[in-house]
C-alpha cells in the first residue's frame, strides 16, 4: 500500500505533518500598488518611511529562534514538521505587466499554500512582492507528489498583478469613508481578475469558508467554487464588514474543534452571514481582549494586535498561542482545551502569528459535514472529474 501523505480537511484534526516558514533572508515588505507598509507609532510614521531593504540579521535571528521553538513543541507531539527552500528575496520582480524592487519572506506559508484535502493549491496571490513566494516550497510539493500517488497538485492563475488590477486611491481614503462604504466589500484590488491569497480561506470538512477581502476579490471566491465544488466541496463567502483593512482570516473567525469558532468581538461577521452556525448547532466563543494594543505591537508588524487569536490547532483539544495571551488561554481552559503557549512576538513583524506561519499538510481524519441542515447543492462534477471523495 503506497502512503498517503497528504491529507488535511480542516483546521482541527489531529496534526501528523506540517510546513513551518523559515525568517531567513526576508526583506521589509515594499509599497506598491496592493500594500502600503507604515511604521506601527502613529507620529514616527508621518516622519520616518518605512524601511526598505533585507531585515537585520539579529532580528531575523530572533524570529527563527521563536519558529524553532515551535518546530521543537510540534515534534514533541510526534508531528512531521518539514521547512521550506532558501529564497532570495533580495530579487527583484520583473514581468512584462510589472516591476517590483524585492520579495518578502516564507514566514507564513499559509499566506500562499493551501491543503483542501487531498490536493494541494498554490494561490494566485495579490500581491506583487509575493507573486513568486510558492518558490520555496515548490521542492516539498514535488516531493509530496512523486510520493503519495493520490496527491493533486493545483496552482491557481497568475494575475497581472498591472497597475489596472489595483485601486490604488483605495490607500488614500478616510476612515469615515471606509466606514460609510463598509457593505460595499471594495478595497484595493478590484473584481476583474482571478484574486486571493490562500489565508483567506478556511477549511470545514465539505464546507470551506473565503474571506471577501484585501487580499481576496469576489472573482477569486468564484474561481475557487468552480474548482472545489464538482469535487464536492461547498464554498461559502464570509464577510467581516467592521474589519476597514481585511486580509486573510484567521484573525477574525478561527474554528478550534467541531462546533466550535474563536471570533473576533471588534469584527462580528455581517448579519445573516451567522445563521448558518447556528442552525447546524455550532458555538461561537469571543476571544477576550488581546494583551497588546494596536499602537504596543512590534514597530514593523503590519498585522493588527488581533494576532493574539492567530492559534494553531494540533487536535480538537489542544491549541498552541502566544506566550503572552493570558486571557485566551484562560478563556480556552474553561472551554477544556490543552493550552500551549509558546513565545512567538518576534515573528510578528514577518507577517503573522502561530497558523499564518504553518502549513497543515496532514491531519488524521477525513471528509465530514459539519453542517447537516445545509440545503445547498454543489455545482455538480462534470463527467471527467472525481466525483466523490477517496478517503
Ligand atoms: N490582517 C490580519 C490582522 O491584522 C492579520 C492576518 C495574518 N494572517 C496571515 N495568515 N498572515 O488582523
Amino acid at each position: 500500500m503506497q502512503m498517503r501523505i497528504v491529507n488535511a480537511w480542516n483546521e482541527w484534526d489531529e496534526l501528523e505533518e506540517i510546513v513551518v516558514g523559515i525568517a531567513d533572508d526576508a526583506y521589509f515588505e515594499p509599497t506598491e500598488p496592493g500594500s502600503c507598509p507604515a511604521l506601527r507609532d502613529k507620529h514616527a510614521a508621518k516622519i520616518f518611511p518605512f524601511p526598505k531593504g533585507p531585515k537585520k540579521q539579529e532580528v531575523t535571528e530572533k524570529a527563527n529562534e521563536e519558529l524553532n521553538g515551535l518546530v521543537a513543541l510540534l515534534e514533541s507531539h510526534g508531528v512531521t514538521v518539514r521547512r521550506p527552500e532558501k529564497h532570495n528575496f533580495g530579487t527583484p520582480v520583473k514581468t512584462p505587466l510589472f516591476e517590483v524592487e524585492n520579495q518578502y519572506c516564507a514566514v507564513c506559508p499559509r499566506d500562499v499554500m493551501i491543503t483542501f484535502g487531498n490536493e494541494i493549491l498554490e494561490a494566485t496571490m495579490s500581491r506583487r512582492a509575493r507573486f513568486f513566494e510558492y518558490l520555496p516550497y515548490r521542492k516539498l510539493v514535488y516531493e509530496y507528489w512523486n510520493q503519495d500517488p493520490y496527491m493533486i497538485w493545483n496552482a491557481a492563475p497568475k494575475p497581472t498583478m498591472h497597475d489596472l488590477m489595483y485601486r490604488e486611491e483605495f490607500w488614500e481614503w478616510s476612515l469615515e469613508k471606509r466606514f460609510e462604504r463598509m457593505h460595499d466589500f471594495e478595497f484595493c484590488i478590484t473584481q476583474d481578475e482571478v484574486i486571493f491569497d490562500a489565508a483567506d480561506c478556511s477549511r470545514f470538512g465539505h464546507d470551506i469558508f473565503v474571506q471577501e477581502s484585501m487580499t481576496t476579490n469576489r472573482a477569486g471566491i468564484r474561481w475557487l467554487k468552480r474548482h472545489l465544488e464538482p469535487r464536492g466541496f461547498r464554498v461559502h463567502d464570509v464577510h467581516f464588514p467592521l474589519d476597514l483593512f481585511p486580509s486573510h482570516i484567521d484573525c477574525t473567525f478561527v474554528p478550534l474543534a467541531p462546533g466550535v469558532v474563536l471570533t473576533n468581538p471588534e469584527r462580528p461577521i455581517k448579519a445573516g452571514e451567522e445563521k448558518l452556525f447556528i442552525d447546524n448547532d455550532w458555538q461561537f466563543i469571543e476571544a477576550p481582549h488581546p494583551t497588546s494594543t494596536d499602537d504596543e505591537m512590534p514597530m514593523f508588524c503590519q498585522s493588527s494586535k488581533w494576532l493574539a487569536m492567530n492559534v494553531l490547532s494540533i487536535s480538537p483539544k489542544k491549541v498552541i498561542c502566544e506566550e503572552q495571551e493570558h486571557s485566551l488561554h484562560e478563556l480556552l481552559d474553561k472551554h477544556g482545551f490543552d493550552v500551549y503557549p509558546i513565545p512567538f512576538r518576534n515573528v510578528f513583524e514577518f507577517g503573522g502569528s502561530l497558523h499564518c506561519a504553518t502549513w497543515d499538510i496532514r491531519r488524521r481524519g477525513t471528509c465530514k459535514d459539519y453542517f447537516p441542515k445545509l440545503n445547498y447543492t454543489p455545482l455538480a462534477a462534470t463527467t471527467n472529474s472525481v466525483s466523490r471523495f477517496i478517503m
